[in-house]
């Protein structure tokens, strides 16, 4: 079978079918993640806390991300490959953007994910135009993580929630494929999923999204952090395989995230 591609994710979307995502930043663990039907797999800066055992995402390189991109795409044969821009490596311009890009696209990522939303429209439209597809990521941005004052669930008041709402129609505007809802309200996802043609990936926001995405050493309850919105997939698990398909079936099936993993 060969490596999905855009259109075969929208025709997944079009379809109705939940869109499934982990994270991974080996080439074990992406062919594991592979086998098991995970869709589509994000080489995340959480690469940051995961692999480098830091406290935050922030010092993640572009060249680190590469080297994880490449490791990924050797190991996961089918899976659609999205890499995660590093902060300070897109903020500055489109033109920084694209060049940050070309390197993970380079590396093998067929699709770049950078956080913000009306502030990144115009480097979102710019990389469309030039043939790079991008996944848009708003809510919990962890890459502000000083701004927010930590990790906190965002849009709750009035005033957050329409700042998001801006943000997610900015990006889908501008053109990109896939947008990335941390950490919101449920029924904030659910309004945000049904006023866009654009698939939303869930991590800590509700049923309604169009896929959901966790950190795959958080699902497997083997990173040192438990937020609320991860299910601990290995419990009742035999093995590691066993845990990501139940993850996988979880999802299309609409049973992960519960109400327990949601806000
Ligand atoms: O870096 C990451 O792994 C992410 C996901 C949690 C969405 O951005």
């Amino acid at each position: 079978m060969p490596r999905r591609n855009l259109r075969d994710i929208a025709a997944l979307h079009a379809s109705q079918a939940k869109i499934t995502m982990l994270t991974a930043y080996d080439s074990t663990f992406a062919r594991l993640l592979d086998v098991a039907g995970v869709e589509t797999i994000l080489i995340g800066d959480s690469l940051g806390m995961v692999i480098q055992g830091r406290d935050s995402t922030l010092a993640v390189t572009l060249e680190e991300t590469a080297y994880h991109v490449e490791c990924v795409a050797r190991g996961a044969k089918r899976a659609f490959i999205l890499g995660d821009l590093p902060f300070g490596t897109y903020q500055e311009s489109p033109q920084q953007a694209m060049r940050s890009a070309v390197r993970l696209i380079a590396a093998g990522a067929q699709m770049i994910k950078i956080e913000g939303g009306t502030t990144m429209a115009e480097s979102v439209r710019f990389l469309v135009e030039r043939g790079v597809p991008v996944c848009g990521h708003v809510g919990l941005v962890p890459q502000s993580v000083h701004a927010l004052g930590g990790f906190r669930v965002q849009g709750r008041d009035e005033a957050g929630a329409k700042r998001i709402m801006a943000d997610v129609k900015a990006l889908a505007e501008a053109g990109a494929s896939m947008i990335v809802l941390e950490a919101i309200p449920a029924k904030l996802a659910e309004e945000l999923t049904a006023s866009i043609a654009v698939p939303t990936i869930g991590i800590g926001a509700g049923p309604s999204c169009s896929g959901q995405v966790l950190v795959t050493q958080d699902m497997l309850g083997i990173s040192d952090r438990s937020p609320k919105f991860v299910r601990n997939f290995m419990q009742g698990a035999s093995s590691i395989a066993d845990a990501v398909t139940a993850y996988v079936a979880a999802v299309k099936d609409g049973s992960f995230p519960a109400a327990a993993h949601s806000y």
